[in-house]
């Protein structure tokens, strides 16, 4: 079978590594790609976002197998169209995937289902917006509130305050100095919820799930979890907070429910689900749901599984997941990010890279290709986050000292990672 991945990000260089290694896949084909991804794929050159170019591109090829990466291609209803056309394909229907593309439907979905997560008031008006604000705060300038921006603004709509000012700064940019543009003319104002993340991740054909390894993911920029967010700068799997019992308990109260809600609503969720929560005292909360997988989660998740990806892929198109067990290496695997000087700010692309020949042949590593391509034979920079570098190990200790030891190798002008992956997780 031929399989064509959209995407070329990280998530996707891990997608194509694990579907190459499947005997099914007799041709790989990835669009856009990157230079990593260009290794085990052919890569064309055709937008995420240019449905009707990978639609001709998938009938052209005689493509058995369409796997759509990225969140963008999802809202704008890709799935439905490639299905339309008779091709097999991966992703939920536009329909579907408005369980991330609009955090308003996604928490008024949880409310009406009983979904744990954190409380909240949804606003199109400023002046509204505002006097709640002053309304909760109560006279007090201490004040630990959530701001978001119901649209799409590239994963940046989001502001955890700490006090009142902050959160009138965030109403401001976000309705009236409109810096998330139409995103932010409806808001989102929630309880903050304490305590650590992890991420979620199922194979679902709508009714049954298949759940990889859970994962925590570091957003922050620096070590220590100082800076801006970002898009993730590493990654490990499994989670010591998340054992079988906790997962098992997600599951049956918020990842189940979730799926049936989305039949019972009329949009039928099948493809991937990664369901975000916060472990409060009070027992895990959901933070978001996506669509997709995650970013580096992907990058860890896929390398602990045992399983061919197109069988469990192809299980869930037909809607026999349920007899399919997934089997997860009983290690540990870790992903260090490898981020352009600047990121998440400006920065320059085009810087040549070496030292990856020498890092991916280390046991145990793989270099998976992010902001990469080729200049002539010389692979250089071409994103912010360029590369995610995993290892996997018998131990949280094997799996880190191996990914640093290949990131040690690994060199390019202004290249920046953090030091912490994983540290939290090793037992001296
Ligand atoms: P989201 O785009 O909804 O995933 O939010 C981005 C990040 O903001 C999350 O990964 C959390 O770290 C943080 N966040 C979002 N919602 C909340 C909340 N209700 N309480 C505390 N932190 C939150
Ligand atoms: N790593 C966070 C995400 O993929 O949304």
């Amino acid at each position: 079978m031929k399989v064509l991945i959209v995407g070329s990000g990280g998530r996707e260089h891990a997608i194509a590594w694990k579907v190459a290694q499947s005997p099914k896949v007799t041709k790989l084909y990835c669009a856009p790609g990157n230079a990593g991804i260009a290794s085990i794929a052919e890569c064309v050159d055709i937008n995420v976002m240019d449905t009707q170019g990978i639609l001709a591109l998938a009938k052209e090829q005689g493509i058995g197998l369409v796997i759509i990466g990225p969140d963008n291609p999802l809202f704008a209803g890709m799935a439905d169209v490639l299905r339309a056309a008779g091709i097999p394909t991966f992703g939920p229907s536009g329909a579907a995937a408005a369980i991330e593309g609009s955090k308003v439907f996604s928490k008024q979905l949880m409310a009406k289902y009983g979904i744990p997560t954190a409380d909240f008031r949804v606003f199109d008006n400023a002046l509204e917006a505002r006097a709640y604000i002053e309304d909760l705060a109560k006279g007090s300038e201490e004040l630990p509130i959530v701001v978001k921006a119901d649209g799409l603004a590239l994963g940046k709509g989001v502001y955890v305050c700490s006090t009142k000012t902050e959160a009138f700064k965030a109403i401001e940019d976000m309705m009236v100095d409109k810096v998330f543009g139409d995103a932010g003319d409806r808001i989102l104002i929630e309880e903050r919820l304490e305590g650590q993340e992890a991420s979620l991740i199922v194979i679902t054909d709508g009714e049954n799930i298949a759940p990889l390894t859970p994962a925590q993911d570091y957003k922050r920029i620096h070590d220590f979890d100082k800076g801006p967010n970002t898009g993730g700068m590493g990654c490990y799997s499994p989670v010591p907070v998340v054992p079988q019992k906790l997962y098992d308990q997600c599951i049956e109260t918020i990842i189940k429910p979730a799926i049936a809600a989305m039949k019972a609503e009329g949009r039928l969720y099948t493809g991937v689900l990664y369901t975000g929560i916060m472990l409060t005292k009070n027992g895990p909360s959901v933070i978001e749901f996506n669509a997709r997988f995650g970013d580096p989660e992907t990058q860890v998740m896929l390398p602990m599984l045992e399983n061919d990806l197109v069988e469990v892929i192809e299980a869930s198109l037909s809607g026999s997941l349920d007899s399919i067990g997934l089997k997860c290496y009983n290690g540990a695997a870790v992903c260090v990010i490898i981020a352009s000087g600047g990121y998440p700010g400006k920065y320059e692309t085009g810087k040549p890279i070496s030292g990856l020949a020498e890092a991916g042949a280390l046991a145990g590593v793989t270099i998976f290709h992010a902001g990469t391509k080729f200049d002539g034979d010389q692979i250089v920079t071409n994103g912010g986050r360029v590369l995610g570098v995993t290892a996997v190990g018998e131990s949280f200790r094997a799996a880190r000292n191996r990914a640093y030891e290949a990131v040690d190798l690994i060199k390019f002008d202004g290249m920046h990672y953090r030091h912490d992956i994983a540290a939290r997780v090793i037992k001296d």
